[in-house]
Formats: C-alpha cells, structure tokens, sequence
C-alpha cells in the first residue's frame, strides 16, 4: 500500500470511529468485559490445579484489545466493509487472551478444561503445534463465543485465545520482531527465517523433554501425576 492511499484509508476508518464513536466505545468495552470472563476462567482453572496438584500450570496471561491500526489493516486487506455489524461478525481477534503455559500437556488440558465449560462456544481451533506454521510458529488457536451479562441483556462476544508454552512465546515474540522490522536486506532476512525455524523445532524438542522429565520426576516420587498424562504426538521427530 502507498503511504498516501494509507493514509486515506486511516482517515476513513478515524471518521468511521469518530462517527460511531458511542457504539464503537461500547463495543470495544464488551470485547473488554469478555477478555475479563475469559482470563477468569483461566485463573480459576489455575487455582483449581495449584490446589489439587500443587503446581501452576498457567506462567502467565496477556491480553489486549486490537489496535485501531491493526484492526484498519485487517479490515482493508480482507475488504470488510465499515460498520460495526460486519466488523464484530468478521474480525475474530478484537479481545485476544494469551495464554502462556510451563508445558505443552498443559495448553491441552486447559483448552478441554475451558471448551468443557456450559457458556463457551468453540467457533474455531488451530493446532499450530501439531501442525506448526512454515515459520516454526507454534500455538493452539481457539476462537470462542463467550457470553457477557449486562443490566438488561445477555451478549455473546468472540474472543482469539493462544496458548503456548513460555518456549513457543519467546520465540513468537523474537520471530514477530524480524516480521515486522522494515530495512532489513532480503537475503538476511531468509537467513534468520531459517535460522528461527531451525531454533523452533530445537525449542519444541526442549519443550518435549522437560516434560518427560517432569513425568520422570513425579512417577518416581510416587506423586498422583499432574495432570493425566495423554499420548501427545512427540513435537519433533
Ligand atoms: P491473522 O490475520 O494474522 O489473524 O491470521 P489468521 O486469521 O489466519 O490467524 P492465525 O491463527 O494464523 O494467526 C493469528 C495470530 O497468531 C497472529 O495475529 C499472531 O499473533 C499469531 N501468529 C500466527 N502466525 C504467526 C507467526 O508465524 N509468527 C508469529 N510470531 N506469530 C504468529
Ligand atoms: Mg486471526
């Protein structure tokens, strides 16, 4: 895009906001409300293991609201028109949870233990670690409906929650900065692509055995096991 029809389409989408500027701050204060039912979920789910099995399997969680900025761009490049109907039915990651993990096993049995849940709809689920991206990039995608109670109505609200470990994050945070870096020479930037490839499959190894040895250490110290173990597929070969 030039940066002149960039800056005609921000000015449309600022005068779109400007506009509904009451609906649209309503809005993005329910995509809020919902990232707050949603990591709520998740702390109690955390509190519930930490009781049960005397370890957190939650590291941390981040969430955000989409930028205008990010939201302009997703909007123009998947030409969706502006108004806030099609943009809450299209756009899927306005609220976005991540949720960041010790091991792999965990991201699993969060994501059961949350599509189990009565008031969760699952709209959609990527297993970028079974099924890790060209880049490496490795997640479990879920986009859920989740409902908000307000005074007078129940209002349901999509919500894009990441899981990861904290090896799948440091490595999605370090690959989104040489995505984004303008001015880096073409050649250089393949070279580090591969090389953060070959750093993910590495990670997801390192991931895989520290978590055999987790089991390792709790089958021999007689302890109840976290969390059952299931045959997850080895991420590497
Ligand atoms: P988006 O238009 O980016 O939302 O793509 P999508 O709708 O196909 O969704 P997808 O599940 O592929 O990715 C959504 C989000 O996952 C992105 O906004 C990033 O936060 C993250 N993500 C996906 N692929 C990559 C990747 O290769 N590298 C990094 N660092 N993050 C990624
Ligand atoms: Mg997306």
């Amino acid at each position: 895009m030039s940066p002149m029809i960039e800056e005609r389409i921000f000015n449309d989408f600022m005068e779109f906001v400007r506009i509904n500027k009451q609906p649209f701050d309503t809005l993005m204060a329910y995509y809020q409300c919902a990232i707050m039912e949603i990591e709520t979920k998740f702390r109690v789910l955390d509190v519930e293991f930490s009781l049960q099995y005397d370890r957190n399997p939650i590291e941390s969680i981040k969430s955000r609201i989409k930028s205008h900025e990010s939201l302009i761009r997703k909007m123009r490049s998947r030409n969706i028109p502006l108004n806030l109907q099609a943009m809450e039915e299209n756009i899927t990651d306005i609220a976005g949870v991540r949720v960041i993990c010790s091991f792999p096993e965990d991201i699993y049995t969060l994501a059961e233990c949350l599509l189990r849940q009565d008031d969760i709809t699952l709209i959609e689920r990527k297993d970028y670690i079974q099924n890790p991206k060209e880049s490496g990039y490795r997640s479990l995608h879920l986009i859920v409906e989740v409902p908000i109670f307000l005074q007078n109505q129940t209002r349901k609200m999509k919500v894009e929650v990441q899981l990861r470990t904290i090896a799948m994050d440091f490595w999605a945070s370090l690959e989104h900065k040489l995505r984004y870096k303008k001015n880096i020479p073409d050649d250089m930037a393949h070279e580090l692509a591969e090389e953060l490839r070959m750093c993910a499959e590495q990670s997801a190894s390192l991931d895989q055995r520290m978590e055999d040895i987790k089991f390792r250490i709790a089958q021999a110290g007689g302890e109840q096991e976290s969390i059952s173990r299931r045959k997850i597929p080895r991420l590497i070969k």
